[in-house]
C-alpha cells in the first residue's frame, strides 16, 4: 500500500475528531456470531467503514461493518462489528490496516475473538481456546513489502505475539468466572472453502488445536507494530473429517450462539482487568 502512514494518519484523524480525543486503551475484534458484545456499549460512538477514509469497504451482506468506541466496565474500548477476511478477496495489508489504526490511537490491549473448527479430538464444540500460538502455512503476509519504520522493524519477533501476561490475565479470569478454557495452537487457512479431512489430519500432526480463517494476519500487525494482544477461539464445530458429517456455516453460527453468554462474560473480565 502506496503511502501507508498518510493513509492511517487520515483515518485516524477522522476517528479522532467522532471521539473528540477520547482516550481509547483496548480494541476488540468479534468474530463470527459474537458481535453482540459490542451493544453493551455505554454511550457509544459508531462509525461506519465506509465513512472511514481509507477503510476497506465491507463486502459480506449481513456484516455490521462499523467502529463501536466508547466504555466497557469502566474502560474506553474501540471495537470492531466486523472484520476483513482474506477470503473475502481483500489483500493482507487491507486486512490489517484496522490494527495499524488502533496503533495509531494509542490503543494499548487488543483482544482478537474468532469462530474455529476444532481439531484437539478430546474437546468439544463450545470450547473456548486461548490462542498461545498459530501456524501459517499460507504464504501472503500483511507485512511483506515496503516497512514503515515508524510502525515497526522489518524483521520483528513473533515469540511474545500471542502477549504471555494477557494471558495469565484471561486464565485468572476464566478460572475466577467458573468458565472452563483451554489453550492451544491455531492454524490458519486461507478460506473460504473448509479445510479437507487430509488438511485436519495434517493439521494436528503440525500441532494445531483449532484451524480457521481470520486473526492471524491481525495477530502478525498487532506483533509488528507492538500491540499486546490476546486471541480467544471458539470451537464452533469439530473440524472435517472427524465426524461423519458435512460442515456448514449454520453449525458455526449455532455454537456461536450457545457460548456468547460466556464468551462476553469472559472478555468484559478481562477488559475489566488486564
Ligand atoms: N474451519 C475453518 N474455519 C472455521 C471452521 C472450520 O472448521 N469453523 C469455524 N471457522
Amino acid at each position: 500500500m502506496e503511502n501507508l502512514m498518510k493513509k492511517l494518519k487520515e483515518a485516524k484523524a477522522f476517528i479522532e475528531e467522532r471521539t473528540k480525543g477520547m482516550d481509547i486503551y483496548a480494541g476488540l475484534v468479534l468474530g463470527s456470531g459474537l458481535g453482540d458484545l459490542a451493544e453493551d456499549i455505554k454511550d457509544p460512538v459508531i462509525i461506519n467503514y465506509k465513512d472511514i477514509p481509507n477503510f476497506p469497504v465491507s463486502t459480506v451482506a449481513g456484516h455490521a461493518g462499523r467502529l463501536v468506541i466508547g466504555e466497557l466496565e469502566g474502560r474506553n474500548v474501540l471495537c470492531m462489528q466486523g472484520r476483513f477476511h482474506f477470503y473475502e478477496g481483500y489483500e493482507m495489508d487491507q486486512v490489517v490496516f484496522p490494527i495499524q489504526v488502533m496503533k495509531m490511537l494509542g490503543i494499548q490491549r487488543l483482544i482478537l475473538t474468532n469462530a474455529a473448527g476444532c481439531v484437539n479430538k478430546a474437546w468439544n464444540p463450545g470450547t473456548l481456546m486461548l490462542m498461545t500460538d498459530h501456524i501459517k502455512l499460507v504464504p501472503n503476509c500483511p507485512m511483506r513489502g515496503h516497512n514503515e519504520d515508524e510502525l515497526g522493524l522489518r524483521f520483528f519477533d513473533m515469540s511474545r505475539a500471542y502477549d504471555p501476561e494477557l494471558l495469565e490475565v484471561a486464565r485468572r479470569e476464566a478460572a475466577k468466572l467458573g468458565i472452563p478454557v483451554k489453550e492451544g495452537v491455531y492454524m490458519f487457512f486461507a478460506g473460504p472453502n473448509f479445510e479437507t479431512p487430509a488438511e485436519i489430519r495434517a493439521a494436528r500432526v503440525l500441532g494445531a488445536d483449532a484451524v480457521g480463517m481470520s486473526t492471524v494476519p491481525e495477530v502478525i500487525a498487532a506483533a509488528h507494530c507492538g500491540l499486546r494482544t490476546l486471541g480467544i477461539s471458539c470451537m464452533t464445530n469439530m473440524a472435517a473429517g472427524i465426524l461423519d458429517q458435512p460442515l456448514g456455516h449454520t453449525e458455526v453460527l449455532e455454537t456461536g450462539l450457545r457460548v456468547k453468554g460466556q464468551f462476553s462474560a469472559l472478555i468484559r473480565a478481562i477488559v475489566r482487568e488486564f
